[in-house]
Formats: C-alpha cells, structure tokens, sequence
C-alpha cells in the first residue's frame, strides 16, 4: 500500500474532498498541492490544511512530476480541457460531477484513456452509504424481487444568490442546470437500483430563477426490465428533500429525506409479508457498515489504485448518466419519447443545449 501524492484544482468542492476523503486516509493520500484562480480561496485552504505548495496556474500543476494524481474540482465548464490535459501528461485523475457537457467529449476522454498512463475517476459520492447500500443488496441478491416502480424527487432550494457565482446558470460554463447540477446524484442512484432505461419523456422549465438552464424537470422513464420510473427536480422548494422511493414485488423501499445524503440510513423497507419480512431480515443481518460519501469513495479509490483493479466509479458510469442527460434534454427539446441509446449519430451527442440556444 503506498501513500499518492495528490493535487487538487479548485478550492470550493475540493474542500470537502479534503476533510471527508484525503484526512480520512492519511497513510493512502498526501496532499501536496493545491491550485485555484481566486488567490485568496487558495491562501486560505493551503493554510487551512498545511499544504505545502499552492499555485494559480494549472499548467504549473501538470508539470509537478511527483504528482500522481490531479483532482479536478474546477466548474464544469473546464474540465474537459483538464481532465484531457492531465491524461496526457501521465496523471491519474479524479474529476468532479459532472464530467463534461456531452457525449462525445465522454468518449474521446474514454479514448484518451485507453492510451494513457493514467485513469480517470468521476466523482458519484453519494453512492457510498448503508441505505442505498442496503436496497441494492436486497435487488440484487433477489430478495426485492420484481421492479415495479420508482419514483425519485429532488426538491432542492438555489435562489439569487447561489446564481450570483459567474458560471452558474450558463449552458456555457455551467453545461447544463439542475438536471446536471443537482439531480445527476439522486438519479445515479436510482439507475444503479433500477437498471437500464429503455426510454425517456420529459420536459423541463425555468421558473424560479432568472438564468438561461432550467430549474425545474420532470422525466417519465421505461427501464429495460419493464418497470416505470418518475423523476422530478426543482430548485424550487423551500423544504429541501431529496426521497428515492421503490416499489418491487416483495418490498418497498424508501431513503431518508436528507437532500445531500439521501445515501444514508436508516431507509425504510417495507416487506409485503411475514414471509418477505424474514427473507430481508436475513439479507441485512449481517451488513458491515460503510464509509460514507467522500471517504468511502476515496477509500474504494486506493484499494483500486492498489490492486489496479477495476475503479470504484468508471467513465462507463459517467456515459450513462449524460446519456440519460442527452436523452431527458433531447426529449424536452423535441416533444419525443427517446429510445436508448444513444451513440454518435444522434442530433445531441456533440451537445444538448435546447435548439433554440444552440451555439
Ligand atoms: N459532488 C458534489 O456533491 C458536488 C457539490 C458541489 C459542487 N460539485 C461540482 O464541483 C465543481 C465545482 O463546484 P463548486 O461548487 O466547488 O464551485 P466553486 O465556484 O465554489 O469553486 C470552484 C473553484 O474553481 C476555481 N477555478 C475556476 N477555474 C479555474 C482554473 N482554470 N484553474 C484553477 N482554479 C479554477 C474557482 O476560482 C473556484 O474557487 C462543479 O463541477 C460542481 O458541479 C460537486
């Protein structure tokens, strides 16, 4: 087990890497280097954390040869160029949510991949808790049974201020609004309980806010299994919440309300007999606990890196879920039902932007 030396780009969300990941598994990750534009976010975290180099310029980073991995937390707006650039100086890479802003920069990073040194790995750290730990146990070990429905709402409230930060709002710089933003985690999960979807209808709207991405969705989707699945985002609600909820042939299950880790337990599961009851029980009688969110996902990260084995979230998994974003916007944007999937000669692989703001 070695200890890698990290540097993270963009002191906002990579804050939060820092104190839930890297402090959680000091004898797996050093932090050696922080970079951000804003001199005085970055003089701030490096004092924060006693990191001992601190730049603005990126390039600066790439060139740090006792670097072994390059955290990518910058807006999305940038990620592309970086992830891209790190791949080809020989880096590893972790890049936040979301990758980039269309399919076909996720397949040429996934070809620059192929032919570097390093690998990349998104950030989906919601996925690391008992609760959606526990209802994917019970699917796939058999015990839920058949895939009814699912519903999944993300009630979240950004208003004025939140807008205020220069890229946020902007198909430009943001990429898209709370479908990707936002709702990309609440739907990741319900994909990795639900499976692949088959088809998808929605529409989308900008009501709250005054910005050019929508703050409010809706998606109706067929899944490959046959089951039906509803999604509904805003940035509208003053209750923030996010709630998964799935009904299968033996049980119901339903996570907490808690809008930023939805993840967690204590989910609600819900037998439809004595018999279904006993069979959960079983399941989950002997569940060991996992780490959480950002230290459970940096966590799985180093034994990957370790064993070079298969990482704990793959560019495989950030296709499907821009896949599922190209589908929801090209529904939206032409009043169609879109048949999955979706592959380079589709009319929104190069980009989703609403037709009427195509650049
Ligand atoms: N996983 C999650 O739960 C989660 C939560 C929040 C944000 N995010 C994602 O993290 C990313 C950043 O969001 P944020 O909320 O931290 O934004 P932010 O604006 O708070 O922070 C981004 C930082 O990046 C810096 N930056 C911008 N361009 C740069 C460049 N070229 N070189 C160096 N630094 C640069 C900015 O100065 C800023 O300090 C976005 O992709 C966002 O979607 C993920």
């Amino acid at each position: 087990m070695s200890v890698r030396n990290v540097a993270i780009v963009g002191c906002g969300i990579g804050r939060n890497h820092m104190l839930e990941g890297y402090n959680n598994h000091r004898d797996r990750f050093q932090v050696l280097a922080v970079c951000d534009l804003n001199e005085e976010r970055l003089n701030k975290f490096a004092d924060e954390f006693g990191i001992p180099r601190r730049t603005t310029s990126f390039d600066e980073v790439l060139g740090m040869a006792d670097i072994d991995i390059i955290d990518v937390c910058t807006p999305p707006g940038v990620h592309y160029a970086m992830v891209t650039a790190a791949l080809r100086v020989g880096k590893d890479v972790i890049c936040e949510k979301p990758l980039v802003g269309n399919l076909a920069q996720v397949d040429e990073i996934i070809a620059a991949e192929r032919e570097a040194r390093g690998r990349v790995m998104p950030i989906f750290q919601y996925r690391w808790g008992d609760g959606y730990g526990k209802a994917q146990h019970l699917i796939r070990t058999g015990v839920a049974g058949k895939p009814y429905l699912a519903t999944a709402e993300t009630s979240w409230f950004r208003g004025p201020d939140y807008y205020a930060v220069p890229w946020r709002g902007k198909w430009d710089t943001e990429l898209g609004g709370t479908l990707l933003t936002h709702a990309i985690h609440t739907h990741d999960l319900m994909t990795g309980l639900m499976g692949e979807v088959a088809t998808v209808s929605a529409e989308i709207a900008t009501r709250v806010n005054t910005i050019e991405v929508e703050d409010c969705a809706i998606a109706n989707l067929r899944m490959q299994s046959g089951a039906l699945v509803s999604l509904a985002v805003t940035v509208g609600s003053f209750e923030q919440i996010t709630r998964l909820r799935l009904c299968f042939e033996n049980v119901t299950m339903e996570s907490t309300l808690s809008p930023y880790n939805p993840g967690l337990d204590p989910w609600k599961f819900t037998p439809r007999d004595d018999a279904a009851k006993a069979r959960v029980e079983e399941a989950l009688r002997d569940w060991q606990p996992i780490p959480s969110r950002f230290q459970g996902q940096m966590g799985a990260y180093a034994d990957a890196l370790d064993s070079n084995g298969p990482l704990p979230v793959t560019l495989a998994d950030a296709r499907r879920s821009l896949e599922l974003l190209t589908a929801i916007y090209h529904s939206a944007d032409s009043g169609t039902r879109v048949t999955m999937p979706i592959s380079g000669d589709h009319p929104k692989y190069r980009s989703w932007r609403p037709t009427d703001q195509a650049a």
